[in-house]
């Protein structure tokens, strides 16, 4: 009769938005999330059975995707429709916000469901803040997998993370906290994880809230030796423990009056430690000449007795200190007492093997300050989430921590926000670090003054500013000994009152370097001689160029770089301390001839100064970097995904063949390489740094133009020996531009060439092993092995075995196919909507 209620309720929920609120009073403290459910869905719903009021979970977690099973046994209730999975980071967790030193029961939940369409299904870690808590094998718990904890959190936060363990996706489909009272479930150490809850009744659905106030699931249990009985009788549950009172109507006895009442099973683990907590109350009407009692037996040795059931009042014995079972087997017996007239009783039943959490959280007011400074910066990291410092194999980039004793809060020693596109002054937050030694905050956009208190912070002895706007003095407290300061690259910050004289020369400051120095020099030469193509610009039109960064990119790279407007218009100037020994002339030419290379994968030249043996080339600004800093996920750059790589290929592709083949004469590039190919504001790739080989080097130094020039590592070693020079050569560090996207490995390292790397994986068949793991995975795996091949046939050491830039464009467009109908077929399965059924609700098996 209730059941045929239940559609109709439904349609009430739906359409009274204000029936849910009501409800939720009674849930105080309840945390119930059902993950991956969009906010656009109804949110927060109520499950049918239980009443609970389940909600999104995107308030609580930065990342991951929302995803919906294909596959759900019938009987599976709402909260297993939808999962979060976690393609990207490690370890990916939920921050709740929770009571320090309360006791809290908390439930996770994990099913598949085959949401992704691939059928694999996952093996992750869950941690609870620093510490593992449970390996999830859906792969041998294919009907997915529950977990409960009692758990009392030793921060006024709560981090429940999912951890990659392998190469599959870790998910989540609930995540649920009730908050437990204070008497119950007292551990001498140790957090007690659940293994039974079990009401003894023959038949019977699970028991949960509203009936249990702790919304334990209680699931009915019964042996085939047992009788049970019943009462329709109020049962008063009250104690610490509240069993639910539907739970306690019910009870088993021996069917042998004389025998014992025995619940027996195997420990996995033979070291396994319990907790057992049994729930009695006398729901039979006793005669004045019957008694029942009888003594508890654990693992044959009396542990508790006489008991005497109170009749229809709760008794509970529980567990004052955790005990293991000889060998894994465990027997929990409930024996008669010589003067009983009756066989024992037992009405539920709770076992919970202790779970220690060894390692201790951060110092909170580190963790505090550090999520403060984040805020501060608008810094959004993928790594940066769970516990800063622990464990340490999954600590945040940039953090190093004290690592003494596991028992011990870590605390934050150095913090490396350097390069990361910091803005606004120097974060207050810093000061809170009161165990730092080391803070980097090197060319950032900081601006400001320098403040006081960083001199004040007694651990402090490297602060690295370097490479920021920060204006002002430095203060007096910042001068002290045993504190290294750099600050170059501050071009309005001095010494002393009155800012008068240029910082230079104390000694606890490093000089200034050159940038300063040569900026000067380049604004006045710009403003004299340079070229554009559109018009003439005059000492009028004022061209401002602020040193922005000293870019010595490596080897083979310009000098300075700066950035600039000129008339508006953004520019990057690339500025030539040494030139060759060639004539003006020449260079006139050969600058002029790229004036007129027009193509939208390809920088262009606007303007160019030349003075004496000086030279500046002004080029159309390019916001977005270089496609390694991409790859390497440096900064605020975040690592790049299969598709857009190869797009960037393409692009970069596309812009090459037109030298090779669109230009007259025809060009070579001689420096194609990952920091060569750089992004702009729509991430669109151009080529940068071509064509200038003839007239001049854009190496170090000056050098002949017959010299062989190029990036070691993307030279073509043909032409290193032969000295001919030709398209091939930029085929060959194509190529190189391909392996590096593909695996993500530095061209060169000490040990080998990328081409000498990847040939040992293949040799050796692993696949896998090749690509770059920042992908996770996320690729079409034909397109990547097209990707590859093709890379590898670029990368022959004779160039008449290598392909022509057109063939490279056409086998990457096919790469693009291949990836493209891969995403597209993953976002199909995504939208796809399947019946909801909301029947019934069953928990997947409590393993
Ligand atoms: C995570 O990966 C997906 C593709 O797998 C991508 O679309 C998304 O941008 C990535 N997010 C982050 C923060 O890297
Ligand atoms: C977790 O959330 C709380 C606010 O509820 C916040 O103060 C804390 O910094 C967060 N912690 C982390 C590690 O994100
Ligand atoms: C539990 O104990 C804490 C202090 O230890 C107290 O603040 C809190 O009110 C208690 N909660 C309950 C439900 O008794
Ligand atoms: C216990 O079992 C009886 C019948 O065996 C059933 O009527 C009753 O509903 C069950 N109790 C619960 C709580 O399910
Ligand atoms: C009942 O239990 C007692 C004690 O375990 C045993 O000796 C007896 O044989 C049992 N009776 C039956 C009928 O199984
Ligand atoms: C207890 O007394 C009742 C009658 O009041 C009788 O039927 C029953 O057999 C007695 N039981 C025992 C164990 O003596
Ligand atoms: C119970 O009775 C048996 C024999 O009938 C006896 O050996 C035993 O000591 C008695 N136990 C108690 C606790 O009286
Ligand atoms: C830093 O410390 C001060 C004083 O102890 C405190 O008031 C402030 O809230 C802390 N700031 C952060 C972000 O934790
Ligand atoms: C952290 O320590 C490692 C190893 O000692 C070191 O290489 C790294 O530079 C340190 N990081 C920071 C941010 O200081
Ligand atoms: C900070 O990180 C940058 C790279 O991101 C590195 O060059 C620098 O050495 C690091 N600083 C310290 C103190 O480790
Ligand atoms: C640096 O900060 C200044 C002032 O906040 C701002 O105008 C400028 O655009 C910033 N530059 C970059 C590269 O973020
Ligand atoms: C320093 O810069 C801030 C803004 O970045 C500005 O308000 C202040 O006037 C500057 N102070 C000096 C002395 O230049």
């Amino acid at each position: 009769m209730e059941r045929s209620c239940v559609g109709i309720l439904l349609v009430l929920i739906a359409a009274l938005a204000s029936i849910h609120i009501v409800h939720a009073q009674d849930q105080e403290g309840f945390i119930s999330l059902d993950c991956g459910l969009p906010t656009y869905e109804l949110s927060p719903y109520i499950e049918i059975s239980s009443g609970v009021s389940f909600s999104s979970d995107e308030k609580f977690i930065q990342s991951g995707n929302s995803g919906r099973t294909l596959e759900m046994p019938k009987g599976y209730s709402k909260q297993y429709k939808t999962l979060r999975y976690f393609p990207n980071g490690t370890r990916n967790c939920y921050n709740l916000s929770v009571d320090k030193g309360r006791k809290y029961l908390i439930r996770t939940s994990f099913f598949y469901g085959n949401y992704d369409g691939l059928d694999i299904k996952p093996i992750f870690d869950l941690y609870l803040g620093p510490n593992l808590w449970a390996t999830i094998d859906l792969e041998t718990l294919v009907d997915g997998t529950r977990r409960d904890i009692l758990h009392i959190p030793t921060s006024n936060s709560l981090q429940i993370c999912l951890v990659k363990s392998g190469t599959t996706t870790p998910l989540i489909s609930t995540l649920e906290l009730r908050p437990m009272g204070n008497g119950s479930y007292i551990t001498e150490s140790g957090s007690l994880e659940l293994q039974y809850w079990y009401y003894l009744n023959k038949t019977g659905s699970r028991i949960r809230y509203s009936s249990d106030v702790y919304d334990r699931i209680w699931v009915s249990f019964f042996e085939k030796e047992w009788t049970q009985i019943s009462t329709s009788l109020e049962v008063d549950n009250s104690n610490n423990y509240v069993p639910p009172e539907d739970a306690l109507k019910n009870a088993a006895t021996p069917t042998n009056a004389s025998a014992p009442l025995t619940i027996a099973w195997i420990s996995e683990n033979a070291n396994e430690q319990y907790y057992l907590y049994s729930h009695f109350a006398e729901i039979q009407e006793l005669h004045t000449n019957e008694t029942r009692e009888f003594n508890i037996v654990w693992n044959g040795k009396l542990y508790y007795g006489p008991v005497i059931p109170d009749k229809l009042k709760l008794t509970t014995i529980q567990s004052r200190s955790a005990e293991t079972c000889k060998g894994g087997k465990c027997s929990f017996q409930l024996i008669r007492t010589n003067r009983s007239t009756l066989p024992p009783l037992l009405n539920a039943f709770e076992v919970y093997t202790v779970i220690q959490f060894p390692l201790s959280e951060t110092d909170e007011s580190d963790v505090a300050a550090v999520k403060d400074i984040e805020a501060t910066y608008g810094l959004s990291r993928l790594n940066w989430q769970g516990d800063p410092c622990v464990p340490q194999q999954l600590s945040w980039d940039g953090l190093n921590c004290t690592s003494t004793d596991v028992s011990i809060p870590p605390r934050i020693t150095s913090l490396n926000l350097s390069s990361c596109g910091l803005n606004g002054p120097i974060a207050v937050s810093i000061q809170n670090l009161t165990q730092l030694e080391n803070l980097d905050l090197s060319n950032n956009n900081l601006t400001g003054w320098l403040p006081e208190f960083l001199g004040n912070m007694e651990s402090l002895s490297v602060i690295n500013l370097s490479g920021n706007q920060l204006n002002g003095t430095i203060p007096k407290a910042l001068q002290r000994e045993g504190l290294k300061l750099f600050v170059e690259g501050n071009p309005r910050l001095c010494v002393s009152d009155p800012c008068t004289k240029p910082l230079h020369k104390k000694k606890v400051l490093v000089p200034i370097v050159s940038s300063v120095a040569s900026a000067v020099f380049v604004t006045a030469v710009l403003v004299l001689f340079l070229v554009l193509r559109k018009r003439h610009s005059t000492a009028e039109e004022g061209l401002h160029l602020p040193p922005r960064m000293a870019m010595v990119n490596g080897k083979g790279g310009f000098g300075f770089v700066y950035h600039g407007t000129v008339n508006g218009l953004e520019v990057a100037v690339k500025v030539l301390s040494q030139l060759s020994t060639q004539g003006y002339k020449q260079f006139k030419a050969e600058v002029d001839l790229l004036l007129r290379v027009h193509h939208k994968n390809l920088v262009s030249l606007v303007g160019y100064c030349y003075e004496v043996d000086h030279l500046a080339l002004v080029y159309e600004f390019l916001p977005n970097g270089n496609l390694k800093q991409h790859l390497a996920g440096k900064g605020d750059r975040s690592a790049i995904t299969w598709g857009n790589r190869l797009r960037i290929a393409m692009e970069a592709a596309l812009g090459l063949e037109y030298l090779h083949t669109g230009c007259t004469p025809t060009m070579v590039h001689r420096d194609v390489k990952t920091t060569n190919i750089l992004l702009d504001e729509h991430f669109r790739a151009k080529l940068a740094d071509f064509g200038l080989s003839k007239s001049f080097q854009v190496g170090e130094g000056p050098h002949e133009s017959t010299v062989v020039a190029g990036t070691p590592g993307y030279l073509d070693p043909e032409y290193y020996h032969s000295g001919r020079l030709g398209e091939k050569s930029d085929v060959y560090s194509f190529g190189m531009v391909l392996l590096e996207m593909i695996t993500n490995q530095r061209v060169i390292s000490e040990k080998s060439h990328i081409t000498e790397w990847v040939a040992y994986k293949l040799n050796r068949g692993d696949i896998s092993g090749i690509m770059d793991p920042n992908l996770c995975g996320g690729y079409d795996t034909n397109s990547a092995w097209r990707a590859l091949e093709l890379a590898m046939s670029c990368a022959d050491p004779h160039s008449a075995n290598r392909p022509t830039m057109s063939h490279v464009i056409i086998e990457i467009k096919e790469c693009l196919a291949c990836e493209n109908s891969r995403v597209l077929k993953n976002q199909d399965l995504e939208t796809q909507e399947t019946i909801m059924r909301l029947e019934t609700s069953v928990v997947p098996g409590a393993r």
